[in-house]
């Protein structure tokens, strides 16, 4: 009796959704043939759960991930954060762009972002990793926080209202070109 207690048991676990981390759906997306979509493997595991209670909340807007973010409970949060922080991140391989390479330094420098997401702009804890993210990734949520679409942070939006769209562009390329090895 008690050994098939303990065998229903074992098999509820196992079938049990939360018992581990389920990046399968996740990876249908945030990976490298999607440009568009940001890199989560490396990303600060902080920065993560908060960006999908966000979500969750309706706090950032961007329909299809409020759906999936609806979907994970407080756990999961916590644990799919984890587990993709818990990746390496990938470094770019075109590196510098000589054509660029100043102006985005010197974007860079005129907003003070090393100030919050550090040195090499690798983030930490709940700041985010920027170098190395995807450039198109990059422009569109600059664009969104300086037109406050993405309101989920308003600092950040006052701080972009000092950059036109055209240096929004570089700076977000400078920025994706950019390695940082842990
Ligand atoms: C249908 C495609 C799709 C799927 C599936 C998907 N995502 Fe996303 N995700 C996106 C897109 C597109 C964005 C960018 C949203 C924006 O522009 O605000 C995003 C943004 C995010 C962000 C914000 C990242 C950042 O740097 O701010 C997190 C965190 C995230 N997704 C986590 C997840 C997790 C965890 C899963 C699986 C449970 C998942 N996503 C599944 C498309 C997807
Ligand atoms: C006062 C501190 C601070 C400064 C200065 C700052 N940031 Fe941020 N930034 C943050 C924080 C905190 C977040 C995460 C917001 C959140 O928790 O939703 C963020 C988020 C971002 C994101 C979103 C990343 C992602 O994966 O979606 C980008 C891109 C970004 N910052 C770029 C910059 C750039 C470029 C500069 C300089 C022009 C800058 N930041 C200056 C604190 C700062």
């Amino acid at each position: 009796m008690e050994k098939i207690f303990t065998s229903v048991l074992l098999i509820l676990l196992f079938l049990s959704p939360s018992l581990a981390a389920d990046l399968t759906v996740c990876v249908a997306c945030h990976n490298n043939d999607q440009p568009a979509n940001p890199i989560l493997d490396g990303q600060h595991a902080k920065y993560i759960e908060k960006q999908l209670q966000d979500l969750k909340k309706d706090l950032r807007i961007h329909a299809q991930m409020q759906g999936i973010a609806k979907t994970l409970d407080d756990k999961q949060i916590v644990e799919i954060s984890k587990a993709f922080a818990e990746k390496a991140w990938s470094n770019p391989t075109p590196k510098i762009d000589p054509s660029i390479q100043e102006e985005g330094k010197n974007l860079v420098r005129k907003g003070n972002c090393t100030r919050c997401h550090g040195s090499e702009l690798e983030g930490t804890y709940n700041i985010p990793r920027l170098a190395g993210q995807r450039a198109e990734y990059l422009k569109t949520t600059l664009l969104q926080y300086k037109n406050k679409e993405r309101n989920n942070f308003p600092p950040m939006s006052s701080m972009l209202n000092r950059y036109s769209e055209k240096e929004i562009g570089v700076m977000a390329d400078y920025i994706s070109r950019l390695a940082y090895q842990e």
